[in-house]
Formats: C-alpha cells, sequence, structure tokens
C-alpha cells in the first residue's frame, strides 16, 4: 500500500505525493513531478539531504559524508536512500519553484582554461544556449569530461553573461577533469553541463551574511557577490576565504574588484600552511570575529572540501551562538 509523503518546502509551500513502500521518496517524487534536489542517488554526494519531521522510515546505504550520524540523530535523512514505512512528512531545503524546475542538459564551446596557479583552474564556457541554463548563484552544474561518460560536480563561479560563464576548478593530481582541461581541452572543445543543480544557493538578504570559503568553495561565493555587486546590499556581507599554501590563493583581485563595488562587502584571505609568507595565518575558524556572528543576527554560508566544512561546521556548533540560517556545500570527490 502506498504511503503518502508531505513535502514542506522553504517558502512554505507542501505538495503530496505517494510512495510505495519498495520506491525511494526520491524516486517517487520524481515520477509525480517533484523534482528534489538530487545528484548521485547513490548516498555519496548528499545533495538529497531533508528533515524527516515525522512518519516511519527505513534508510539504504550511505557515507558519512554525505550525512554524518549526528545529522541522522537530528532526523536529517537521504531521500535517494529512504523508503516510507507509513506516511511522512519531509521539510525540503529548497523553494518549491528550484524543485519544480526541470533540469536542463545544454552544450557550450570552451572559450578559455586559465591556470591561475599550480593548483587551480578557471575554465570558460561559451554558448547562446547558456542564457537558458537559468540558474540561482550558488548553484553547481555537471559538466561531463568530454570523450567520457565522467562527469564532475562544478558550482558556477560567475553569473552567465554575453553567452558566457566560468568555473574555479581545483587541479587534482590524476583527477579525470583535472587531466583533460590540463592536458587535452582546446578552445572550441564541446562540453556538456546538466543542471543547475543544489540548494546551496543566496537567499534575500534579510540580515549580515557571513561567507566562509575553502579552497575552490570560493567558486560559488564570487557568482553570489556578482549578484549582490549588481543588486545591492542593505546589510554588510563579509567573507573568509582559507587556503593551504599561498600559491592556493587567487582571485584577490577579483575580490578586491568586489570590495570597490559593493559599499557593504569585507574580505580576508587567510593561509594554513605555517611556512606562508601570507600576512593572515590559520584557518578560517581563526578569523571569524564575535561581530561577524552577530549574537545570531547573521545568515552563514559555508563551502568547500567536507574536512573544512566539517570543522567550520563543528566550530559554529561549539561557539555559542545559533546563526539565524545555516547553509553549507561540501565539494565532495566523486562517487
Ligand atoms: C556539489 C559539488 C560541487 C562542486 N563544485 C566544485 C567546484 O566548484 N570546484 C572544484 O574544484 N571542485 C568542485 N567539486 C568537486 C569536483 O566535482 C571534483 O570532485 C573534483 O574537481 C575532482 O575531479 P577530477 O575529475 O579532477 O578528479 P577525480 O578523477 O574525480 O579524482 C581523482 C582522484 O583524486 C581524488 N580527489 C578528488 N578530489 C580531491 C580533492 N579535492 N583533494 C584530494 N583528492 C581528491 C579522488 O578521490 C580520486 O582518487 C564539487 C563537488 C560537489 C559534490
Ligand atoms: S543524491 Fe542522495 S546522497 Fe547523492
Amino acid at each position: 500500500m502506498p504511503h503518502q509523503i508531505a513535502f514542506r518546502f522553504e517558502d512554505g509551500v507542501t505538495r503530496f505525493i505517494e510512495a510505495s513502500p519498495t520506491e525511494t521518496v526520491a524516486d517517487a517524487a520524481y515520477r509525480q513531478g517533484v523534482n528534489l534536489p538530487l545528484d548521485c542517488r547513490d548516498g555519496a554526494c548528499g545533495t538529497c539531504k531533508c528533515l524527516a519531521e515525522s512518519g516511519p522510515f527505513e534508510m539504504g546505504e550511505y557515507i558519512e559524508d554525505a550525512l554524518s550520524a549526528d545529522e541522522a540523530a537530528r532526523g536529517y535523512v537521504l531521500t535517494c536512500q529512504m523508503r516510507a514505512r507509513g506516511n511522512c512528512v519531509v521539510q525540503v531545503p529548497a523553494s518549491s519553484a528550484v524543485c519544480r524546475a526541470s533540469q536542463a542538459a545544454v552544450e557550450a564551446a570552451i572559450s578559455e582554461v586559465r591556470q591561475l596557479s599550480p593548483s587551480t583552474l578557471s575554465l570558460t564556457l561559451k554558448d547562446a544556449a547558456l542564457d537558458k541554463l537559468a540558474f540561482l548563484p550558488g548553484q553547481y552544474v555537471n559538466l561531463q569530461v568530454p570523450g567520457t561518460d565522467q562527469t564532475r560536480a562544478y558550482s558556477f563561479s560567475s553569473l552567465v553573461r554575453d553567452g558566457e560563464v566560468s568555473f574555479l576548478i581545483r587541479n587534482v593530481p590524476g583527477g579525470r577533469m583535472s587531466g583533460y582541461l590540463t592536458g587535452q581541452a582546446q578552445p572550441g572543445d564541446r562540453m556538456r553541463l546538466t543542471g543547475p543543480l543544489g540548494t546551496f544557493y543566496l537567499r534575500d538578504i534579510q540580515r549580515p551574511l557571513l561567507l566562509l570559503a575553502g579552497g575552490t568553495g570560493l567558486a560559488p561565493f564570487t557568482a553570489m557577490l556578482e549578484k549582490i555587486a549588481a543588486e545591492g546590499s542593505p546589510y554588510p556581507v563579509h567573507l573568509i576565504y582559507g587556503v593551504t599554501h599561498d600559491a592556493d590563493l587567487v582571485d584577490m583581485d577579483k575580490l578586491a574588484g568586489f570590495a570597490a563595488r559593493i559599499p557593504n562587502f569585507s574580505f580576508a584571505a587567510c593561509v594554513a600552511s605555517p611556512d606562508s609568507a601570507w600576512p593572515n595565518k590559520g584557518f578560517v575558524t581563526h578569523h571569524i570575529q564575535p561581530a561577524h556572528l552577530n549574537d545570531g543576527e547573521v545568515d552563514v554560508y559555508l563551502c568547500g572540501p567536507p574536512p573544512m566544512v566539517e570543522a567550520v561546521n563543528r566550530f559554529i556548533r561549539e561557539c555559542g551562538v545559533q546563526p539565524a540560517s545555516f547553509h553549507h556545500e561540501k565539494f565532495a570527490a566523486s562517487a
């Protein structure tokens, strides 16, 4: 007998679907036209994480990076692994509009691959079709490695301008996409993009923002800052950008440009390596001041590699101040 699942979206909309005991909640939702955020469908990426408010269910297999034991204890679930055992209410961390938006698949040509540092690449794609890829700044797409059936997730690091969009990509030694971009890619090569995806996007600015970036986790923030530069912010926006080595610090000129254009915007960059020549040393958490947390009247956005996201998560939980909202994205390696 099918069970009834109520999805509560963050814009207050509630939608009901039916799910049989044998199908996952995510599959049932898609079958009935509710496009829950979803990527690997394999319990590996954490994209489909929601809060199960009530109702019995069982979970399939997943890894700790996708859903930690602490999150599971607090009622979070991966809908790609969740099977209902009765009627359930599930809170979805996205708006109903985002969940109804169908994914687009478009092709675009490489206009530039730039090596910003030994560890970091910038990729720019161009095609008139990119204008159809409506995304919210902070979201990501799956990019197919040309000539293979492999895809990798990358956050947009810019908005689409004149049919061009950019990405900030870590050069992983031996990596499929990294190897293609550093060894084979030529201007004009076509790449396939599928998306947009993800619930990590800039919400309406209703209070000060604290943006925390680790490494190429800077990407979604430069896209968000382009939007803020165009529309302004009534509240202060502070970015702390941390990397491991001096050579990993990229796009500092871009950040300085945002600071010049956005009156309320400030930023600090820090380098963790003890042999760094950069004046600000240490991790992102060393540079979070009580004023940035504003007694909790702050929206925090956090993005970077899983260990950095976990460490900052822990710091925020233990610092005794509960932010009004807290959004994070882990740049997990592909399953
Ligand atoms: C939602 C989401 C958004 C993402 N957005 C971005 C983004 O904007 N920019 C970005 O650079 N990355 C991003 N990533 C990570 C990205 O999808 C790839 O995993 C990464 O770029 C490696 O791809 P690759 O093909 O070069 O290496 P792969 O062929 O996937 O990996 C080769 C080997 O390196 C290991 N490896 C992979 N990544 C790392 C790493 N960071 N450190 C150490 N070892 C690693 C793998 O486990 C594997 O053994 C995102 C991931 C997710 C889930
Ligand atoms: S889509 Fe469920 S964990 Fe990746």
